[in-house]
C-alpha cells in the first residue's frame, strides 16, 4: 500500500569511477523509463563523515551532480538534489539514531573497512552513518533502493530501522524498502586484483577506471588488466575461479547491456589479445561522451547550483510533511 518510489544516493567524494557508473549512475537512469517516482541524492552528510577539504566538497558536489546528469539522469524526470539542502535528512537521522540499537551498528562492515584499524580515531558521524542512510530512504517512503552489493546490508538496516520504529509506536507509517541489486556489474572489481571492489580509495589509480579519464587512459588501464593466460570459456560457469576474468566480462556485459553468458557467446574460445581491444573500444564509446558531457556542465556552476537548487525544493515538499508526522508518532 505504499507507492513505489525509487532513492538512492551517491556521496560527492570526488573521484567517480566505472563501478559507481555501472552499479548505481547508469541503471538510476534506466529507472527513469520504467514509470517509477526516482529521487536521487548527492550524499553530502555523508562526505563529511571522513575529512573533506571544503572546497573540493563543494567542487565534487558539483562534478557528482555533472556525472548524474552526464550519465542520463535527467533532472526534471528525477529529483537530484543535495542532501544538506533538505535539513530533514539530518532531523529524521537524530530520530532514527534513538531507533537503531548499538548492537546492530556493530556488526555494519563498511565502518569496520572505513575505520580500519584505529576505529578509536574514527569519527562519530561515519559509526552512524548507516542510521542517517536510513533516513534518507525512510524520508520519502521510498520502497526501493537500487545499490551496488557493498551497500545491501545498509538496506536491510534501514528495513530494521523501520520495522522497530513501526513496532514500538505500533504503527505501519514506514514501508520496508527492498534493495534492487540487478545486472551484470553489482560489484565491480579492481583491474589489477579481482579480490578487491573498484574504489576511489585504492591507492593505485590503474586499478580504477575514473569517469574524468580520457580515451587513451581508459583504454590504456583495460590493456594493463591482470588477467590470466587462458582463453574465453563459453559460458560464465567456467570463470568461476578466475575473479579477474570475470570481471572484465561482466563489464562489457553491463556497457553492453548484454548477458554474461551472450558475452560469452561472443567471445568463447577467444584469448584476451582479442577480447581487451574490444572491450576497450567499449568502453571508451560509453564513458568518453560522459567525461566530455561532464566537463561540458562544470563549464557552467551556476547552471548545476539552479538545478539542485530546485531539486532540494522538490524533495523539501515530500520530506517535511513526512519528518512531521514522524516527530508527531513520537510525541514531539
Ligand atoms: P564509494 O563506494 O565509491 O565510496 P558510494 O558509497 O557513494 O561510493 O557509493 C555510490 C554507489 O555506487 C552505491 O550504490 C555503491 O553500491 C555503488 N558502488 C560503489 N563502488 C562500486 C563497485 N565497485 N561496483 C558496483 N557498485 C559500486
Ligand atoms: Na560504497
Amino acid at each position: 500500500n505504499f507507492k513505489p518510489r525509487i532513492f538512492s544516493g551517491i556521496q560527492p567524494s570526488g573521484g567517480l569511477t566505472l563501478g559507481n557508473y555501472l552499479g548505481a549512475l547508469k541503471r538510476f537512469a534506466q529507472k527513469q523509463d520504467e514509470g517509477i517516482e526516482t529521487i536521487y541524492c548527492l550524499v553530502d552528510l555523508h562526505a563529511i563523515t571522513v575529512w573533506q577539504e571544503p572546497e573540493a566538497l563543494r567542487r565534487n558536489t558539483r562534478e557528482a551532480a555533472a556525472a548524474f546528469i552526464a550519465s542520463g539522469v535527467d533532472p526534471k524526470r528525477s529529483i537530484l538534489f543535495n542532501q544538506s539542502q533538505v535539513s530533514a535528512h539530518a532531523e529524521l537521522a537524530w530520530a532514527l539514531n534513538c531507533v537503531a540499537r548499538l548492537g546492530w551498528m556493530n556488526r555494519m562492515t563498511q565502518f569496520k573497512d572505513k575505520a580500519g584499524k584505529n576505529a578509536e580515531k574514527a569519527s562519530l558521524g561515519l559509526y552512524a552513518y548507516p542510521a542517517l542512510m536510513a533516513a534518507d530512504i525512510l524520508l520519502y517512503h521510498a520502497t526501493m533502493v537500487p545499490v551496488g552489493e557493498d551497500q545491501k546490508q545498509h538496506v536491510e538496516l534501514t528495513r530494521d530501522i523501520a520495522a522497530k520504529f513501526n513496532h514500538d509506536f505500533k504503527t505501519e507509517f514506514f514501508p520496508s524498502p527492498e534493495p534492487l541489486i540487478e545486472g551484470a556489474a553489482t560489484r565491480v572489481m579492481s583491474l589489477r586484483d579481482g579480490t578487491k571492489k573498484m574504489s576511489k580509495s585504492d591507492p593505485s589509480d590503474a586499478s580504477r577506471i575514473n569517469l574524468t579519464d580520457d580515451a587513451d587512459t581508459i583504454a590504456k588501464k583495460i590493456r594493463k588488466a591482470v588477467t590470466d593466460p587462458e582463453p574465453l570459456p563459453s559460458e560464465l560457469d567456467g570463470l568461476k575461479d578466475r575473479a579477474e576474468a570475470r570481471n572484465l566480462v561482466n563489464i562489457y556485459a553491463a556497457l553492453a547491456d548484454m548477458t554474461p553468458d551472450q558475452v560469452l557467446g561472443e567471445f568463447g574460445g577467444e584469448g584476451f589479445g582479442k577480447f581487451k581491444p574490444a572491450l576497450a573500444d567499449l568502453a571508451v564509446a560509453k564513458l568518453a561522451p560522459i567525461s566530455d558531457e561532464m566537463t561540458r556542465l562544470m563549464n557552467d556552476p551556476a547552471e548545476i547550483d539552479r538545478t539542485l537548487g530546485d531539486g532540494a525544493n522538490r524533495a523539501d515538499e515530500i520530506a517535511q510533511p513526512i519528518l512531521g508526522k514522524t516527530l508527531e508518532i513520537m510525541g514531539m
